[in-house]
C-alpha cells in the first residue's frame, strides 16, 4: 500500500497549484515537456558524475538514458543533474579533498530542486562515499547505481586491472628488460574500456558495501561496465524508485546499525580497501551509527578473506563476477549477516540472495578455505592515540611482528627528494615513517601511504619493509604499510614527534603500535613542536581545513555529519 498521493509530493511545493507554482510550470514547459509528463509525477534527479576528465564514468551519460526509461515507464519524471565527478587519475592533489565538497554538493542539489527520489551515478572511488553521504543527509527515496568495473587484461600471462598492477613492471623497463614498445602496450591495457579499476580496490570495494547495506539493486555492483545488464538494473532502478517515493522508502529506513555492520563484513571478506575503514566510519555517521574503527577490528578479526582478487588475492573482477560476485559470495556469509534487513529492492537481504550460488569456489572461497585471515587490523599505541590501520592480507607475515630504527621523511616532497638518493641511511630493518599527509598536513590525505622501497635497497631484492604514514594508500596497493596514524602529524600528532634514529615497534597480533620513547620525553618533544603556516587562506581550502575530522571519524565535516534538522527552502514564486 502506497503512504504517498501526488498532493504528498515535495516537488508539489514548487508545482502546486496558484500563483506560486507558475515560475516552474512554465519553466517545465519551456523545456518541451506537455503538463501531462510532470503534473503530479515523482520527480526523480538523477546525480550523474559524468565527465570527460573521468573515463571510468564515461559510459554514464547513456546509463542516465537508461534511468530515465525506467523513470518513464513507472510514471515518473526523470530530471538529469551532473555534479563534480572525481575522476580518481587527474584530481590534485588527491581527490579526497574533494569527496565532501561532492558531498555536500548532492545535498544540496537535491534540497534547492524539487526532487522527490533520486538516483546516483558513481564509481570512481570517491564518487561512491560522497554520493550516499550527501544523499543520507538529504533521506530522500534513493537508489545508488554502480558504474561497474572496466573489461581485465592481461600481460605477459599476468592478469591484471588497475594502475597499480601495471606499475609492478615499471622495475623491468627500468632495468631494460621490457620495451618502450612493450611499455605502451601495458598503457593501453590497463583500463582497456569506460568502468573503474578491475580489482577490488576501493571503488569495487564501495560500490560492494553500497550493495551489502542495501542502496543497490541485487548484483549490481558485480556488473562489468559495458555489460548489458547495466543498462537493465539502471532502468530496473529508475522504475523502483519511482514506487520507493510512492511507499516513502528513504535511506533512514535502509541505514540502520545492522546494515552498516553487514557492509563492514562484507569489506573484510572481500579483503577490501582499506578506505572503507574511513568511508564507512562516514557513511555511518550520517546515517546516525555510532559504528568505529573499533568495531571494525573486531569484525576483522572475525571474518577471513573470502573474495580470491587482487591485491589480497589472484582474480580480477570480471572472474569475481562470473564466479557469482558479491551476491554468492554473501551465501558463503549469510551466518554472519542480518539476513532481516531491508535493501532499495523491497526485499530483505536475505531474499536478495536466495538462489545465488558460488560456480568457482577458488574465487570465492567458503570459510573454512579462506584466502587469508585478516583484511583490516586496527593498531593503537602512544604513536596512534586513536588508531591506525593495517591490511595484514596485503602484507608480509615476517614484518607482522617488527621493531626497527626509524627513517624520516617530513612530506611527501621530502619524499620524492630523497627515498631513491644513494646516501639515504636505511636497510631492510629500518622502519619508514612519512608525516604531514594526513587530513589536513597532506592537504587532503592522499594515497602516498604505500612508500616506495628505497632505490638502494630495492637493487639488494628488498620488496617489503614496514611503512607508517597519516597518508592512505590506494585500494589496489599492497606492502606492510601502516596507515591513516590518528591523530595526524600536521595537528600535532605524536607521528609529529619521532625523530631520526627512535624506535619504533610494530605488533600486529596484539594491534599495537609504540614509539620506543618515555612519556616524559614525548611530553617535552611535544612543548617544543611548533605548527607549520597553513596550506590555505581562502577558499574550498580553507574550508576544508578548518572542518575536516580525523580519518579514525570519517575525515568527514562535523557541519556535515551532524543530524542537526535542515529546513527545506522556503518558495516565494512570482505572483
Ligand atoms: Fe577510477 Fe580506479 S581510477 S576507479
Amino acid at each position: 500500500m502506497t503512504k504517498k498521493s501526488a498532493d504528498d509530493l515535495r516537488s508539489r511545493r514548487w508545482f502546486g497549484s496558484g500563483p506560486k507554482s507558475t515560475e516552474h510550470t512554465a519553466h517545465a514547459l519551456q523545456a518541451g515537456y506537455s503538463r501531462e509528463e510532470f503534473e503530479g509525477r515523482p520527480m526523480i534527479g538523477i546525480i550523474n558524475t559524468w565527465s570527460d576528465m573521468n573515463p571510468c564514468h564515461a559510459h554514464l551519460r547513456e546509463r542516465a538514458e537508461s534511468v530515465k526509461r525506467g523513470v518513464w515507464q513507472a510514471g515518473g519524471f526523470p530530471v538529469e543533474l551532473p555534479a563534480m565527478s572525481l575522476g580518481e587519475g587527474y584530481v590534485k592533489p588527491s581527490s579526497m579533498l574533494y569527496r565532501n565538497f561532492l558531498a555536500m554538493e548532492t545535498e544540496e542539489l537535491l534540497r534547492c530542486h524539487p526532487i522527490d527520489g533520486v538516483i546516483l551515478l558513481g564509481g570512481c572511488d570517491k564518487t561512491t562515499p560522497a554520493l550516499l553521504m550527501g544523499a543520507i543527509s538529504m533521506d530522500l527515496p534513493t537508489i545508488y547505481c554502480p558504474a561497474g568495473f572496466t573489461m581485465g587484461a592481461t600481460f605477459r600471462g599476468e592478469r591484471f586491472g588497475s594502475g597499480t598492477g601495471a606499475f609492478r613492471w615499471a622495475p623491468e623497463l627500468v632495468a631494460g628488460n621490457l620495451s618502450l614498445d612493450e611499455w605502451q602496450t601495458l598503457e593501453q591495457k590497463i583500463w582497456s574500456s569506460p568502468g573503474t579499476c578491475n580489482v577490488m580496490g576501493t571503488a569495487s570495494t564501495m560500490t560492494a558495501l553500497a550493495e551489502a547495506m542495501g542502496m543497490s539493486l541485487p548484483g549490481a555492483s558485480s556488473v562489468p561496465a559495458m555489460d548489458s545488464r547495466g543498462h537493465q538494473l539502471a532502468a530496473a532502478a529508475g522504475r523502483r524508485v519511482v514506487q520507493m517515493v510512492w511507499d516513502d522508502v528513504k535511506p533512514s529506513d535502509i541505514l540502520t546499525d545492522q546494515a552498516i555492520i553487514n557492509a563492514a563484513r562484507i569489506s573484510v571478506a572481500l579483503g577490501g580497501s582499506t578506505n572503507a575503514a574511513i568511508h564507512l566510519i562516514a557513511l555511518a555517521r550520517r546515517a546516525g551509527s555510532a559504528f568505529s574503527l573499533e568495531d571494525f577490528d573486531a569484525i576483522g578479526r572475525q571474518i577471513p578473506v573470502l573474495a580470491n582478487v587482487q591485491p589480497s588475492g589472484t582474480y580480477i573482477m570480471h572472474e569475481f563476477s562470473d564466479a557469482g560476485g558479491l551476491p554468492a559470495l554473501m551465501t558463503q556469509l549469510s551466518d554472519h549477516l542480518h539476513l532481516d534487513c531491508m535493501t532499495v529492492a523491497g526485499t530483505t537481504l536475505g531474499e536478495n540472495i536466495q538462489g545465488a550460488r558460488v560456480v568457482d569456489k577458488d574465487v570465492i572461497r567458503s570459510l573454512d578455505n579462506p584466502v587469508a585471515t585478516e583484511a583490516l587490523a586496527v593498531l593503537k599505541g602512544n604513536l596512534a592515540p586513536n588508531g591506525c590501520v593495517i591490511k595484514p592480507s596485503a602484507a608480509s607475515a615476517h614484518l607482522m611482528q617488527h621493531r626497527g630504527r626509524v627513517v624520516i621523511f617530513e612530506d611527501a616532497d621530502d619524499l620524492a627528494a630523497r627515498i631513491h638518493s644513494p646516501d639515504l641511511e636505511v636497510d631492510e630493518n629500518s622502519v619508514l615513517v612519512l608525516r604531514n599527509v594526513g587530513p589536513q598536513g597532506g592537504p587532503g590525505m592522499a594515497e602516498n601511504g604505500m612508500i616506495p622501497i628505497p632505490k638502494v635497497l630495492a637493487e639488494k631484492g628488498v620488496r617489503d619493509m614496514v611503512r607508517i604514514s597519516d597518508a592512505r594508500m590506494s585500494g589496489t596497493s599492497f606492502g606492510t604499510c601502516v596507515l591513516h596514524v590518528s591523530p595526524e602529524s600536521w595537528i600535532g600528532g605524536p607521528l609529529a614527534l619521532v625523530r631520526e634514529g627512535d624506535e619504533i615497534e610494530l605488533d600486529v597480533p596484539n594491534r599495537t603500535i609504540h614509539l620506543c620513547v618515555s612519556d616524559g620525553e614525548l611530553e617535552a618533544r611535544k612543548a617544543d613542536w611548533t605548527p607549520r603556516a597553513p596550506h590555505y587562506q581562502r577558499g574550498w581550502g580553507l574550508l576544508f581545513s578548518q572542518n575536516v575530522n580525523q580519518a579514525h571519524e570519517g575525515c568527514d565535516f562535523d557541519i556535515l555529519s551532524s543530524r542537526a534538522p535542515t529546513p527545506e527552502p522556503k518558495i516565494h514564486g512570482k505572483i
